[in-house]
């Protein structure tokens, strides 16, 4: 016998990046919440995504500085990575955010439900013995990572992303198979903890979906850090050793290593949550919706990975943010995708918002595009880094573009999605002073140079 409850104004499947946003602001709005989860509330992100990869790689930052402190005149020494320590770190970090996390979803009055939820009337999840109902649904389900047909993940050897978090050891080599940006982000960390790494990229280039000047510089980069990139080159196979693992790339090529990391992409977590039998459309596993991020069944919204497009939790975030506005009939503005910033934590660091030049091009015919290199930029001098700001201008109109290479530029980001956002022309940004000495200085003089007075450039 299944006991059914009172309807909430919201039921929220799935606790990530997407699903807690909504919640949140759900609640704020005044509407009752419920909040399923079946593991721990703040999902990917917190606990085996952005957060503690992130932790890892500032451990990674600091462990570069004390390799190269010497070039700074400072007498110090690696003597190795406690990855213990490293991880005692991590866990810290993301379990100060999860209590603060548990603490804000209580105090705006958000039911959770501790379970794993599934869809078994249209407006009904089931958990364990209990129906729950809401006037509004909202699918939140998240992705998991992808594995290619016939490579096993064995948690051991063959590691994903969420593995790769746990690992004791700071392994000797490492195969990362997909250069994309979990490949990348564990490269550098692992180069940076003083392992032996190789990506192998089936495209072309590393983080392929970037503009191809950032994917040049970040190539050049790992290769000076000693780091091999193997693009052009699809996977074949892989298999066990006693002591790791021998990868087999289609080209011929055997790799071994102690570990292979498998970072081929996250698909959605969408099977077998009964989601097609309430007339949900899947189109390969995401869930299909209109711009207003509604499924068409009446009054059932998804939002984050489970919905096409980047696999971001800040586009998590503003998509659930997006949705409890629309329940409660404040109609806000549709999100652009493009519009969302994209950063790669590496060491340097990707950055950007718009479009790639190729795409710019694809959709304008000429487009007018200006580098500024970071050589001119005095606070990158003082850090030690390298890069550029590549600007991309619609002919005679707004910057359509922004693409940064660089340690640290992740943090200049904000300035860029709002020039994109606000369609900014380079006079308007041109007049605005930046301060000096920063990184962010370089975003002001590309657009001193875009506007055809460049300051520290040679022109
Ligand atoms: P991805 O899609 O970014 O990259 C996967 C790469 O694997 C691609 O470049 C692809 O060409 C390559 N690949 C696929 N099959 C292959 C084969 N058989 N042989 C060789 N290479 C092959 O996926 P990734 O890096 O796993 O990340 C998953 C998602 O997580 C992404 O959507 C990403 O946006 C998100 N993420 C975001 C982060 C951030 O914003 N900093 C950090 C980590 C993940």
């Amino acid at each position: 016998m299944v006991a059914v409850t009172d309807a909430f104004d919201v039921l929220v499947l799935g606790a990530g990046s997407g699903g807690y946003a909504c919640a949140l602001r759900a609640a704020q709005l005044g509407l009752s919440v419920g909040l399923v989860e079946r593991d721990r509330l703040g999902g990917t992100c917190l606990h085996v995504g952005c957060i503690p990869t992130k932790a890892l790689l500032h451990a990674g930052e600091i462990a570069d500085a004390a390799r190269d402190a010497a070039d700074f005149g400072v007498r110090a020494q690696l003597d190795g990575i406690d990855m213990p320590g490293v991880n005692a770190y991590k866990d810290k970090v993301v379990a100060r955010l999860f209590k603060g996390l548990t603490g804000l979803i209580a105090s705006r009055g958000i039911t959770v439900i501790e379970g794993e939820g599934t869809l078994v009337g249209p407006h009904e999840v089931r958990v364990g013995e209990t129906g729950y109902t809401g006037r509004h649904l909202v699918l939140a389900t998240g992705s998991a990572a992808r594995s290619l047909p016939g490579l096993e993940v064995d948690g051991e050897r063959v590691l994903t992303s969420e593995h790769a978090l746990a690992l004791d050891r700071v392994p000797a080599s490492v195969v990362v198979l997909g250069g994309g940006v979990i490949g990348c982000e564990f490269a550098s960390v692992w180069r940076s903890f003083g392992a032996e790494v190789t990506i192998l990229e089936a495209l072309p280039r590393l983080v392929p979906t970037e503009d191809e000047a950032s994917s040049a510089a970040l190539q050049r980069a790992f290769r000076k850090r000693g780091i091999r990139a193997l693009t052009s080159t699809p996977f074949e196979s892989v298999s066990r050793t006693e002591s790791g693992v021998v990868v087999r790339t289609q080209g011929g090529e055997s790799l071994e290593a102690d570990l292979l990391l498998v970072a081929v992409g996250r698909g959605p977590v969408t099977a077998g949550l009964g989601f097609e039998d309430q007339g949900i459309t899947l189109d390969r596993g995401f869930v299909r919706v209109d711009d207003r991020l509604r499924t068409g069944v009446a009054e059932v919204y998804a939002v984050g990975d489970i919905v096409a497009g980047p696999q971001l939790a800040h586009r998590g975030f503003a998509q659930g943010i997006f949705v409890a506005e629309q329940i409660a009939g404040l109609d806000p503005a549709s999100i652009d995708d493009l519009g969302i910033p994209r950063v790669t934590y590496s060491h340097p660091e990707v950055a950007s918002v718009g479009l790639t030049e190729q795409a710019a091009r694809e959709r304008y015919g000429e487009v007018e595009t200006l580098v500024y290199d970071l050589g001119g930029n005095g606070k990158s001098q003082i850090l030690g880094t390298q890069g550029f700001v590549k600007l991309i201008r619609h002919p005679d109109g707004p910057v359509v573009g922004l693409h940064l290479v660089g340690d640290r530029v992740g943090e200049l980001i904000g300035e860029a999605q709002l020039i994109y956002g606000w369609e900014a022309v380079p006079d308007d940004v041109a007049p605005l002073v930046h301060a000096h000495p920063t990184q962010n200085e370089a975003l002001g003089e590309a657009f001193l140079a875009l506007a055809g007075k460049p300051l520290h450039a040679h022109s």
